[in-house]
């Protein structure tokens, strides 16, 4: 009975999606090669695995509308990462535990178990007093047709914890035994609380993991924790903590306590755009993330979500990363290897001498590109390399590589007539020869990475096709950019 309330809910927002989809497919602001929905609002990865040769994406998701409600899981499945066929929607609301208009089916995981793919999700209520949050289980014999656990919830929010932050289940298998973190906080300060079972179905629980000792918010969204090298690595998105959006803790950790031990922390990405990244590993050993390209209003860059709700849609994951580790334990986030098969029309230029009167350059058709290149910093001695992207129209969003105040700033508050603010970072240059930078445009946002991918900038921006000009200028001096290469970008979503 309760399948089938799940499977009617799947077919009426199935219906929706069908009777929209070819209008939505038509809007001029949707990407080229950012992963997106059909049509309605998108959020958080969820469950993001390889399952029996695919790779399966699953996603925070509202089939209606371009603005977050009733959140249910859409699906998709890829054999590359870049080319995806949407499947039928995963999870709808649809119990006592998860049936409420400003709740549902809110973030979680996969894993596979005696064959079968497992989610586990936290069920969101709300019964009059209050949002009620809590890990419940679905599975799947087909890895398309899930059954929600009719033992659900599995995990009710501990006393003193709020029932209302207690959140986004990851589940990992260490050994013979199932571990997940999950978001939650205690006495107003973040907790990612471990727990442990033999089946996925009973739980118990077993330390805090981690917490914020006032320095890192009242709440972490979206948890996730997994061995990279001889460390682990924590990573959140922690509420209350300002500009940190999408952090990384690197230390050890002890399965007998349930204790991780950090020393190291870092900023995943300094744009304004990159939100709740979830990992999962390749067949090949590789540790992958996807992160929603966007924030919540009670961020303090957020301006509103954008204005692709009038076409119907609204919300795509930052490119697929590689997390990678440095000598000395922090961490890099590099687009994956796969995004070299969506490159065409190939330009290259070895050096490339800059100065005030600045100079156009070429990247596929100025909208959908690739570029790549260094500054070399022993021949530059501008004080400044103004990079704008998407110019046009008297509009551009300007990279500005400040050499001497030691910034990297994206400002996007003449990008587009809609957006505003300016994304900033440390630009650290200190006994360095060049600096390397690779940007990635598509056509509603821009990812910058610099310093050997650990500081990287993401931000939307929804610039019309006439905004195709690329211009670079020095100022305070020439400067010399070595090994230029760009690239358009193959369609994957138009
Ligand atoms: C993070 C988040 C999660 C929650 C989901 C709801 O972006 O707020 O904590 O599960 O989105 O859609």
């Amino acid at each position: 009975m309760s399948r089938e309330i799940m499977q009617n809910k799947i077919k009426q927002a199935e219906k929706e999606i069908s009777k929209k989809k070819d209008d939505v497919q038509a809007g001029r602001m949707r990407q080229h090669y950012h992963f997106m929905p059909q049509t309605g609002w998108l959020n958080d990865p969820n469950g993001l695995i390889y399952y029996k040769g695919k790779y399966h994406f699953f996603y925070q998701y509202n089939p209606y509308y371009g603005f977050w409600d009733y959140m249910h899981w859409g699906h998709a499945m890829s054999e590359d990462l870049l080319h995806w066929e949407y499947l039928p929607l995963a999870l709808a609301p649809s119990e006592v535990y998860d049936d409420y208009m400003r709740g549902g089916c809110f973030s979680g995981s996969a894993i596979e178990h005696e064959g079968k793919l497992w989610l586990m999700y936290t069920g969101v209520a709300n019964h009059g007093n209050g949002n009620v949050q809590t890990q419940c289980i679905a599975y799947s014999e087909d890895g398309v047709h899930f059954t929600k656990y009719e033992g659900n919830p599995v995990i009710m929010p501990p006393d003193d914890v709020p029932a209302h932050l207690f959140r986004d289940p990851k589940v990992w298998k260490h050994e013979d035994t199932y571990y997940m973190v999950c978001g939650a906080s205690r006495n107003e300060r973040a907790q990612a609380l471990l727990y442990k079972s033999a089946d996925l179905l009973h739980w118990d629980y077993v330390n805090v993991l981690a917490e914020s000792r006032g320095e890192w918010g009242y709440m972490w969204e979206c948890p996730d924790f997994y061995p990279l090298g001889d460390k682990y690595v924590l990573t959140c998105s922690p509420m209350g903590a300002d500009d940190r959006k999408a952090v990384y803790f690197v230390g050890d950790f002890d399965y007998a306590t349930g204790r991780f031990d950090w020393k190291i922390s870092g900023e995943m990405d300094w744009g304004m755009d990159f939100y709740a990244p979830q990992s999962f590993e390749t067949p090949d050993g590789r540790r992958l993330i996807a992160a929603w390209a966007n924030e919540w209003e009670c961020m303090p860059f957020w301006k509103d979500w954008g204005p692709t709700y009038r076409e119907g849609w609204c919300g795509f994951f930052n490119l697929v990363r590689e997390v990678k580790m440095m000598p000395d334990h922090t961490l890099q986030f590099v687009p994956v290897e796969e995004l070299k098969n969506l490159r065409t029309d190939g330009y290259a230029e070895d050096r490339l001498e800059i100065g005030s009167a600045g100079q156009e350059l070429k990247a596929g058709d100025g909208i959908s590109f690739e570029m790549q290149f260094k500054i070399d910093l022993e021949k530059t001695h501008a004080d400044r390399i103004e990079l704008d992207l998407r110019c046009g129209d008297g509009k551009k969003t300007s990279c500005i590589f400040d050499l001497k105040s030691g910034t990297l700033s994206v400002d996007r508050s003449n990008a587009d007539g809609w957006s505003n603010g300016a994304s900033r970072s440390i630009l650290f240059l200190k006994g360095k020869k060049e600096l390397d930078v690779h940007i990635y445009s598509d056509q509603s946002s821009v990812e910058i990475f610099t310093d050997r991918y650990q500081n990287n900038h993401a931000n939307n921006i929804y610039a019309g096709n006439s905004q195709n000009k690329i211009q670079i200028r020095a100022v305070g001096g020439s400067a010399v950019l070595k090994d230029y290469r760009s690239y358009g970008m193959k369609e994957c979503f138009r």
